[in-house]
């Protein structure tokens, strides 16, 4: 049974009728990186279908190829073979060009480090999408004032990023990902490097916007508690996806 047709079994048993729209589909992802040495196949043939408004958990032991995937999905790196289809359009047919423009607007990530740019403000650094996708310096400023405002920073917008603590640095980092309103959270350990309570607020803030601007998120953890807050849970073992079982959702990944 393929991904896809586990969820929509997981629907109808569910009496729904899996009426949502996909937004993110792979099929049959393949990824080697060749070195010198050998060739190293990471992703052996790897399905994934992802509804509109579905948070899906990415499990796997480290190394497995959590963050290529997650790269390939968000159309960073190249798939060996296979394709990703963003709203049934094949991304990589699309040209660099093409395909930078529709991640700049439709895809956000997160990462495990903040990745904020030091010597800019918060604001500055949640407006850089915006200014990237051309949007007048003004207007891309406004925008992001008012998505510090939906994680609760809007007193800290002037602040470098060495001016505030990790889980406010990292809700930042989630402005950012969200200021363009993208359909798609792609979420790499977003919450690896902050203490428990921390990673709490700043998941329970992933969850909120979630739930009102209705995207699809997919993110990788390695804590147990939250994932089981997400929809359901994949685990990534031996370059093939499927869905976790209890006991991998329990344990530490
Ligand atoms: N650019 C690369 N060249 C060669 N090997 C790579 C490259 N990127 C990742 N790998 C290898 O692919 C495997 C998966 O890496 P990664 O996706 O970072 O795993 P995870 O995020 O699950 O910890 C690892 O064995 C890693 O060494
Ligand atoms: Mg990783």
């Amino acid at each position: 049974m393929t991904d896809s047709e586990a969820a929509r079994a997981v629907d109808i048993i569910a009496g729904q009728d899996g009426e949502q729209p996909v937004l993110l589909e792979a099929q049959a992802l393949v990824k080697s990186f060749k070195t010198p040495a050998q060739t190293l196949t990471v992703l052996h043939s790897v399905d994934l279908t992802l509804k509109r408004g579905e948070m899906v958990g990415l499990l796997g032991v480290s190394g497995v190829g959590k963050s290529t995937l997650i790269q390939i999905l968000g159309g960073l790196d190249h798939p060996t073979s296979g394709k990703v289809l963003l709203d049934g359009a094949s991304i990589f047919d699309l040209s660099e060009r093409k395909r930078a423009a529709l991640r700049n607007r439709r895809v956000g990530f997160i990462y495990q480090s903040h990745r904020l740019l030091p010597e800019f403000s918060a604001l500055e650094n949640v407006a850089i999408p915006l200014m990237i996708g051309r949007m007048s310096r003004r207007k891309a400023m406004d925008r992001a004032r008012s998505a510090l405002n939906d994680v609760g920073l809007e007193k800290r917008a002037d602040h470098k990023p060495g001016q505030l603590s990790g889980g406010e640095q990292q809700r930042v980092a989630i402005a950012r990902a969200m200021v363009t309103e993208p359909d798609l959270l792609l979420a790499d350990e977003p919450t690896g490097n902050l203490d428990q309570k921390t990673a709490r607020n700043v998941f329970d803030m992933m969850l909120d916007l979630n739930q009102r601007h209705h995207l699809s998120c997919l993110m990788v953890t390695h804590n147990p508690e939250l994932a089981n807050d997400l929809d359901r849970q994949l685990f990534l073992d031996r370059g093939t996806l499927r869905p976790a079982t209890e006991a991998e959702t329990q344990a530490e990944g």
